[in-house]
């Protein structure tokens, strides 16, 4: 455990230099210290600036750092405050004495504290933020083809290209017209949108009857020397409804003589395999005598209930359904949940728990963005998400 002496507070504008070295230092290949305390003195982060920003100090000694964001996450067509935590960091010299752990405890209380009802990172090493109670909630299924291998899909004559100030004036519009039909993305702010135009990667739209934009995709061409491996990186892809997400892909099919190769991470849901001919990841031997390999899977954001009433309030415990949680952070969510007409409430009687079957806090994340806590199919079975797509989606990375 870390000494008393220890606590965290929000950081001022005497600790920005210090911060940008801490972080600079925790994550080579980022930007370097001098970019990152202009961007923070100057806020011009796509998720705000010094205020975003918590110290942990030692007696007067800055011994790590970190940043909260506040988001705004849709889940099953509802609304979540969400405490998005970055940058956990602590000085070299400090490390493995329990700060890292405590720093994100602490977290998770003033998160709660400021309204939160989640919690969402993405993680160094998953088990570190298991114990504290969050689960890994993203997937997906990084393909990588022949864009010969496509089938020509209709309506790729109405994909084109959109200028950036043509994609500032309309993506932001379909992907917040979308929010109520996904699950796990978040509300972008004019910086955050600034940050995915600043990339410069070409944004492909299309508008099926030739009118509004209905789905877009965000890629990034990888031209090596040998033309063979011209590889195009679909980076982003958000599509209204099936015949815009059918039209962009038959783009990618025609674009074979230029791109022959398309990496692409799809949601499970999507089951992208059915698209090609043989879904085999290209020069890799087989895996498991005749089996081959096919996408990567790749593992994204962890979650975590930070609110668990306002949680349970918006799932609709039904009437005498029980839930019986623990939560090691946050003896507030601890205890038997019962569905009343009122609402959920909280029980303090931890007699017949063990019988029940205690579920950690991790669980009930897990099984709520699965759609699985009790009642839950019931009150969200007239959600309909784009595409038919129940997957959990966040495509800001921080
Ligand atoms: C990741 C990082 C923040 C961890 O910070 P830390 O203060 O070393 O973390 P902790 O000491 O709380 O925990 C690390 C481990 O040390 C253990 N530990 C804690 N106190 C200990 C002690 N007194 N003696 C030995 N081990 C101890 C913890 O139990 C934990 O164990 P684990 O390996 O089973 O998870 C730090 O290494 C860092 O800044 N890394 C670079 C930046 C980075 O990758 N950040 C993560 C972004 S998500």
């Amino acid at each position: 455990m870390p000494s008393d002496l220890t606590r965290l507070r929000p950081a001022e504008e005497r600790d920005a230099r210090s911060l940008s070295e801490l972080w600079a230092d925790a994550f080579p290949g980022e930007p370097r210290a001098e970019v990152r305390l202009q961007a923070l003195l100057e806020g011009t982060g796509p998720y705000g600036g010094l205020e975003t920003c918590w110290v942990a100090e030692q007696g007067r000694a800055i011994v790590g750092g970190l940043r909260f964001y506040p988001l705004r996450m849709h889940l099953w067509g509802h609304a979540f405050r969400v405490q998005g935590i970055a940058s956990v960091a602590v000085v070299p010299a400090a490390r493995r004495q329990g700060i890292g752990l405590w720093m994100c405890e602490r977290a998770i209380q003033i998160g709660l504290q400021g309204g939160a009802a989640l919690s969402a990172l993405y993680p160094f090493r998953a088990a570190f933020y298991e114990r504290m109670g969050y689960a890994l909630v993203g997937e997906l299924h990084r393909y990588q083809f022949r864009a010969a291998d496509l089938p020509e899909l209709p309506g790729s004559d109405r994909v084109h290209r959109l200028g950036r100030k043509e994609a500032a004036r309309l993506l932001p519009g379909l992907y917040e017209s979308l929010l109520p039909e996904t699950h796990g993305l978040v509300e972008r702010t004019p910086e955050m949108w600034r940050s995915v135009f600043e990339q410069d990667d070409p944004i492909y739209g299309v508008s099926p009857e030739g009118g509004e934009l209905r789905g877009y995709f965000i890629a990034r061409g990888e031209r090596g020397r040998i033309p063979d491996r011209a590889t195009l990186w679909v980076r982003e892809l958000l599509a209204a409804d099936e015949r815009a997400y059918q039209a962009l892909v038959g783009w990618l099919s025609v674009q074979r003589d230029q791109w022959r190769q398309i990496r692409y991470d799809a949601l499970p849901g999507e089951q992208f395999h059915l698209l090609l001919p043989h879904p085999r990841l290209p020069g890799r031997p087989s895996a498991r005598g005749l089996w081959f390999p096919s996408a990567t899977l790749l593992r994204g954001p962890m979650l975590r209930i930070l609110d668990l009433q306002q949680v349970l309030e918006i799932v609709r415990l039904a009437e005498g359904d029980t839930l019986s949680v623990s939560d090691a952070q946050l003896p507030e969510n601890s205890g038997r949940w019962v569905g009343t007409a009122e609402g959920p409430k909280r029980c303090d009687d931890e007699g017949e728990e063990e019988e029940r079957g205690v579920r950690s806090i991790g669980q009930v994340t897990e099984l709520f963005v699965a759609g699985r806590l009790p009642g839950q199919a019931e009150r969200f079975r007239d959600w309909r998400p784009a595409q038919g797509l129940t997957d959990f989606r966040l495509l800001d990375v921080f």
